[in-house]
């Protein structure tokens, strides 16, 4: 079986050790504003604060050969030329290495006696990555050789960039320092804002228009200056505009020259703006260049990085028997619902960037993945969240990270949104015991003199879902639930229209929901028992009717959505069944066994248990869960999107890998701890053992691996941004090793096969510090832990 590379767990570093990976595999930089996607090629690009409207390097989705436009250093070693990352010239390498880490990424390439090392990384509190870029001579005699930089820029907005050409290739502006290579185009305008690229040592070359530099019909792997040894000092008007930097070296036999590359991002203040007319005020990038432009400073900031990433790691770490599980919880897990809370499902290399914003549903269950690491920040989010909500309840599905406003492209009305307010905000409370969010005023739609207290918003959400019920008394769908798939209310048949927004069934939209309905179970139970707290004081009246509202949705599920061995999943817009036996194809859906199984609906009579078994019996495969079976084998008008997909992918009979964990969930609180420990491994990255066949990262979770009836059983697909990062946490962390924040304290109530043994758990919970020590004796059940700030250790035994 052919690998492409290893975990160095000491490192927290995935190794690659063959440039040609099935797939690029890629990291991300940044934690703060400015963003960047680099693969194990130093492919992709960077932007600040919103991938759309200021995209600052150039790529191309779709391109060929894939993966192509990054940040790219060429070297020429007599006649030789090539790049360290090995695209794009794809020179072979006597040795070549990708170490991908949190937050840096580190590239060495060797060839000839020669190693050039590339060390990416973006440093806390700059807007700009930092290339260390170290080319050490391993031979026994001087070399002269010579390096090129090279990106391309992106017209700033990414989507028209790649659509007004008429306009884009005369609007192209730059300016040339002596280090510095500038790019502003439109800064003339209306933009406050310029990228610029800078070397610590003045160059001898530059080129800053792309066809001087690559040479007309070259792609990047044939730039005619690097052949040529030579640089075209090319001033960019128009057309493409590029920077690369040229320096020729001479390095003394076992001697190593380093340089330090700066790619930035500047905003001026209007009065600020030019230092004489048509000239950009460049203080700022010079400043930038000079804060990390020499080997300590550049280290110092290097170090504040990987302090930064060890202090938020160690709030949780695990000692256990398994270290593939160790690895995903100390490391990756954690790691990907940082990134996955950064970017939403905006920027990676299955979202463009320019398509979604930030969802409501998704933002919300990020968190789950994030608030033990950076409470404020998820803080802030809600309320930003919150703040899309309509006055009625419904909410913005989208919203744009740059403003902040709701997306009106695609408007409001999928039925299950409101509820994961509720979901996030008890996330929040729990972990941090910060009850003062509930008392934050927030507007509605964004509209000052809406405002409202958080605590009205969740009334609110609460009572849209409770408030909109069909003619089974469960919840009405709108045009979708979490499953953006099943269209039940939009009846299209005209290729040019969209699914989800085409929705013309409103007149007495009529299909249910039961995954909402066990959302909304759940949700209810855990909302009132957020406002029976007593820093809460809630009206006990209103308490009673939450209360009441759940009970009643209990007993419709009951009624209305068991299917003799499972739950249904829905009713459509003539009150036909689906997900239910009688139904020739998909007979039985993942999401409501999860939902419902998570709410314990009909547990006592043995419905989850029945559930769950039929989940296993009829949805899991080798690589786990499918969301529906059998899968829709033709298009199906009433139901929408989901029988458009193949087989066995996306959402028609793919291992949605998002809503394994509410199974996983369901059947730890089931106490089915073998098979909440299966269905876990299957869906794990760090279990899974062919790197070919599964092709995208084997350090980051999928959302989507293909099911049993695909093609191609078992490739992933749509890595790193997927809201399984946030429930696998939640799931490993609260479910299978049991510590689950309450609002007094931690809960240890382990769901994890005896043969495990013991594991040690470190966690910080607020002002506390706990070193666990968790003995599975067989005997089961929970131990209880007050919250009290300072370090405690416990020898648990269960
Ligand atoms: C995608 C979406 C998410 C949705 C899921 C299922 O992951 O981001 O919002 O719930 O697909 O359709
Ligand atoms: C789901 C799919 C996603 C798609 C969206 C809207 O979220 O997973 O790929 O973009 O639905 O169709």
């Amino acid at each position: 079986m052919k690998q492409y590379g290893y975990f160095d767990d000491d490192v927290r570093e995935f190794v690659i050790t063959d440039p040609a990976t099935p797939w690029p595999w890629i990291n991300y930089l940044g934690c703060e504003d400015f963003f960047s996607l680099v693969s194990n090629t130093a492919g992709g690009y960077c932007f600040c604060k919103d991938a759309k409207f200021r995209r600052i390097l150039r790529y191309r989705y779709n391109g060929v050969p894939m993966d192509s436009g990054g940040r790219y250093y060429y070297i020429k070693d007599g006649d030789s030329v090539w790049n360290p990352g090995w695209k794009p010239c794809k020179t072979p390498l006597d040795r070549y290495e990708c170490r991908h880490g949190m937050g840096y990424t580190r590239i060495i390439g060797e060839k000839g006696g020669l190693r050039c090392e590339v060390l990416f990384f973006v440093p806390q509190g700059g807007r700009c990555e930092v290339h260390r870029v170290r080319l050490t001579n391993t031979g026994a005699a001087v070399k002269r050789v010579q390096l090129w930089s090279f990106v391309e820029w992106c017209l700033w907005n990414a989507s028209t960039d790649m659509e007004n050409f008429q306009r884009n290739l005369s609007t192209g502006e730059v300016e040339v320092g002596d280090r510095i290579l500038y790019h502003k185009t439109e800064y003339r305008e209306r933009r406050d804002h310029y990228a610029f690229f800078g070397a610590n040592r003045p160059f001898d070359g530059f080129d800053t228009d792309r066809e001087s530099f690559l040479g007309p019909y070259n792609g990047f792997d044939t730039p005619q200056q690097v052949f040529a040894g030579t640089s075209g000092n090319s001033v960019a008007h128009g057309w493409s505009p590029v920077a690369s930097h040229r320096f020729d070296l001479t390095l003394e036999a076992g001697k190593s020259e380093e340089l330090i590359f700066v790619l930035g991002y500047v905003e001026n203040p209007p009065e600020a703006k030019f230092s004489a007319p048509g000239i950009i005020n460049k203080a700022p990038a010079e400043e930038l260049l000079e804060a990390f432009g020499t080997p300590a400073k550049a280290d110092a900031a290097f170090a504040a990085l990987k302090g930064y990433w060890d202090g938020l790691l160690g709030r949780f770490q695990l000692e256990s028997a398994v270290p593939e599980l160790d690895r995903t919880v100390n490391i990756w897990n954690q790691y990907q619902c940082m990134v996955t809370f950064f970017m939403s499902r905006s920027a990676s290399y299955f979202e463009s960037g320019i398509g979604r914003g930030m969802g409501f549903r998704d933002s919300n269950q990020d968190l789950a993945g994030i608030v033990h690491l950076i409470p404020d920040r998820a803080r802030q989010r809600i309320l930003d969240i919150a703040a899309t909500q309509f006055p009625d309840g419904g909410c913005y599905h989208q919203y744009q990270p740059l403003t902040k406003r709701g997306n009106h492209d695609i408007g409001g009305g999928f039925g299950d949104d409101p509820l994961w307010l509720i979901f996030g905000t008890v996330a929040y409370i729990k972990e941090t015991g910060d009850f003062s969010i509930l008392e934050e005023k927030v507007p509605f739609d964004n509209q000052p003199g809406t405002e409202k207290t958080l605590l009205e918003h969740l009334k609110i959400s609460f009572a849209r879902v409770a408030d909109n019920l069909g003619p089974h008394g469960l919840p009405l769908i709108g045009r979708a639930d979490w499953n953006d798939c099943l269209n039940l209310n939009c009846f299209s048949d005209n290729p040019d229209e969209s699914f989800q927004t085409t929705e013309n069934k409103t007149e007495g939209s009529r299909a249910e929901s039961l995954m909402i309905a066990g959302l909304f179970v759940a949700e209810g139970k855990d909302f009132a028992e957020l406002l029976s707290q007593p820093a809460v004081s809630a009206d006990p009246a209103y308490v009673d009717e939450v209360r009441e509202a759940v009970s009643r949705m209990e007993t419709a599920v009951k009624q209305h959505g068991w299917d003799g061995e499972w739950f249904l999943r829905a009713y459509d817009y003539y009150g036909r069944k689906i997900g239910s036996s009688e139904n020739a194809e998909s007979k039985i859906f993942i999401e409501s066994q999860g939902w419902c199984g998570m709410a314990r609906i009909g547990a006592d009579e043995g419905l989850c248990d029945k559930a769950l078994d039929a989940a296993s019996k009829y949805l899991e495969c080798e690589y786990g869960l499918v969301l529906n079976a059998p899968a829709f084998s033709s298009y199906i008008k009433d139901y929408g999107e989901i029988s458009s997909y193949p087989q066995g992918y996306k959402e028609n009979g793919g291992i949605f890998c998002h809503n394994n964990p509410w199974v996983i969930i369901a059947e730890a609180m089931a106490g089915r701890a073998d098979d909440a420990w299966r269905h876990y491994c299957k869906i794990s990255p760090a279990f899974a053992k062919d790197q070919s066949l599964r092709k995208v990262e084997p350090y980051v979770f999928c959302q989507m691996v293909a099911g049993a009836e695909a093609a191609h059983p078992g490739e992933g697909k749509n890595s790193w941004l997927t809201g399984t990062a946030a429930w696998t946490w939640k799931t490993v962390s609260e479910f299978i090793l049991g510590i689950k924040p309450q609002y007094d304290g931690l809960l240890v109530e382990p769901c994890i096969p005896q043969h495990i043994g013991s594991y040690r758990v470190r966690r910080r919970f607020r002002e506390a510090e706990y070193d666990l020590t968790i003995r599975l004796t067989g005997k089961g059940g929970s131990f209880r832990i007050p919250y009290r700030p300072g370090f405690q250790a416990l020898e648990i035994e269960l």
